[in-house]
């Protein structure tokens, strides 16, 4: 079955502002995620310029890549990025290379279900990894339900389609194709990612959801244990985030790691407060 990534945070259909409308590129400012991605960390960049600045010609590597926010705002010389969303490397790898989309790109239900019907022809039929899936793949997620990539059991992209007011669709990518070009990319799990020697890692995996039954993601405390001991037994400086639960904070702490909390931007909590979401920020070797 194929994994499952939770939904980006915010309403349903409001203006489409935060990772659009790029327009001309202003070099002072780095460029924003080009696609929705569920737990941006683009919020953290200013903090982590600071930890950056010292280490800034090492590679810089993201086991969980996501929306790559990170990896926009330091603008390392060189980097791995890995995620074990496929589709999601694929895009990145065709902006590496120069996309270019010339699918229709509306804001019209009917054509997201022509497009996602395509889409999914596209992963039936072996051709995930085409030009073409990848340009569907960024219409899809910049126009489907609140940025969703969610498969249902027979492995089709199901994601309803967003309602929004207004999408500024991007079809030349050149500028993240220019920041992009010292970065390799991989799709597999956190544990094969080939981490050399004082490699800089930032890992931001799934958030851990205390007192859940299910995983957010398919992403178990399985997963965050080994996640946290990988990273441990690494030589070089480590950044690992994730939402601060007591276990959380337990098991960084177990494996050596100095911890810190920040806040992150307010979300909606079931109370409907605005509550800022407490993030752990776990370091070594810095
Ligand atoms: C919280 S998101 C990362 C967000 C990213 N830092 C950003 O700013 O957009 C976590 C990512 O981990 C990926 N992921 C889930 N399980 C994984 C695994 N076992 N190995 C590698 N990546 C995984 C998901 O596909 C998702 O993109």
């Amino acid at each position: 079955m194929r994994q499952t990534v939770a939904a980006v945070t915010g309403g349903k259909g409001p203006p489409d502002r935060a990772t659009g409308g790029q327009g001309p590129p202003d070099k002072t400012k780095t460029l924003k995620p080009p696609l929705k991605w569920a737990g941006g960390k683009r919020w953290q960049v200013p903090h982590l310029r600071r930890m950056w600045q010292a280490h800034r010609d090492r590679r810089l590597v993201e086991p969980f890549c996501g929306g790559i926010a990170v990896t926009l705002g330091l603008s390392p010389a060189h980097a791995l990025l890995n995620d074990a969303n496929p589709h999601l490397v694929n895009f990145y790898r065709w902006v590496q290379s120069g996309l270019h989309i010339d699918v229709e790109m509306e804001n019209d239900k009917s054509l997201y279900y022509r497009h996602r019907a395509r889409f999914n022809e596209l992963l039936e039929t072996g051709q995930e990894d085409s030009r073409e899936a990848a340009s569907l793949f960024y219409y899809l997620n910049r126009t489907g339900y609140n940025g969703l990539c969610r498969f249902n059991k027979g492995g089709e992209f199901n994601v309803p389609f967003g309602q929004y007011e207004r999408i500024h669709y991007l079809r030349d990518f050149d500028h993240y194709r220019t920041a992009l070009a010292g970065c390799t990319f991989t799709t597999t799990d956190v544990e094969a990612v080939p981490l050399e020697k004082g490699d800089f890692v930032y890992a931001d995996p799934p958030y851990d959801v205390e007192f859940r039954q299910y995983a957010r993601a398919g992403f178990s405390w399985r997963d965050q244990e080994r996640t946290a001991r990988w990273l441990a037994a690494h030589d070089g400086p480590v950044v690992l985030v994730n939402q601060a639960t007591g276990r959380i904070e337990s098991l960084y702490r177990s494996f050596g790691y100095d911890v810190s909390f920040a806040s992150g931007p307010r979300r909606i909590s079931c109370t409907g407060d605005r509550a800022p979401a407490r993030e752990i920020v776990a370091t070594r070797n810095m």
